[in-house]
């Protein structure tokens, strides 16, 4: 495809589910989990991102680590597992997930070609700094950027403008990839340039459909959608 407008002044990833694998950490213990192992990740997954829209609906917040075990808990007690060290190995795998095979080459890219590159994660600080280390993107991001001192979730619109903020240019100027379709949403609704990754692919979502968003399948796709 042509390049569809010039570079931007940065470029903004999700993280869990985006960059980093968030099945990874059930995936290293399937053995363990049997033939539940699937279901137990998605419902973890689903669990996890429903606790941070309730906690943001109410006014009220908990870390995105304690929302993350808190969530796991459930899936477990659903799925009648009771193995605390299974838990445990299961949350600090969490705090080491993959990076998608297409993300180091994507930053490498984008990087290069003098785009800025930076994560905004509902993770806590801690947490995605550990993350990030151990995927091996440290070193290709020029910012990570937490909801945490705001105390609220995507896809408030509050937490979108810590890029503008930290990047000092507008919305416009951002180019956002998320594979989280709620996500794109609320960025494209807060007005930055969106790339809804998906993978799998899913049907479009969340009002996708009423806001300017771009599909992508890969991240290898997105050097040349962003001009450089
Ligand atoms: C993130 C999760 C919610 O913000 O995908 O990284």
């Amino acid at each position: 495809m042509p390049p569809i407008a010039a570079p931007p002044r940065a470029c903004v990833f999700d993280a869990y589910g985006t960059l980093l694998d968030v099945h990874a950490a059930v995936a290293r213990h399937a053995a363990r989990l049997g033939a539940q192992a699937a279901a137990v990740s998605a419902l973890w997954r689903a669990k996890q991102l429903e606790y941070s829209w309730i906690l943001s609906a109410a006014g009220d917040y908990e870390d995105f680590a304690a929302v993350t075990d808190r969530a796991l808990g459930v899936a477990l007690a659903a799925h009648g597992i009771a193995d605390a060290a299974l838990r445990a190995d299961l949350l600090a795998a969490y705090r080491r997930l993959d990076a998608f095979g297409d993300a180091a080459p994507a930053l490498t890219a984008l990087r290069r070609a003098g785009i800025a590159t930076a994560i905004l994660s509902n993770g806590e600080p801690a947490m995605l700094e550990e993350a990030v280390d151990a995927a091996g993107l440290a070193p290709l991001l020029d910012a990570v950027l937490s909801v945490h001192p705001l105390r609220r979730y995507k896809p408030h619109r509050s937490v979108y403008a810590l890029a503008t903020a930290r990047f000092a240019c507008q919305p416009h100027e951002i180019a956002f990839v998320s594979g989280n379709a709620w996500d794109a949403y609320g960025a494209a609704r807060f007005g930055f340039r969106v790339h809804w990754l998906n993978r799998a692919p899913q049907p479009t979502e969340y009002w996708l459909d009423r806001v300017a968003a771009a599909r992508i399948a890969t991240l290898a796709e997105l050097p040349t959608l962003l001009g450089t």
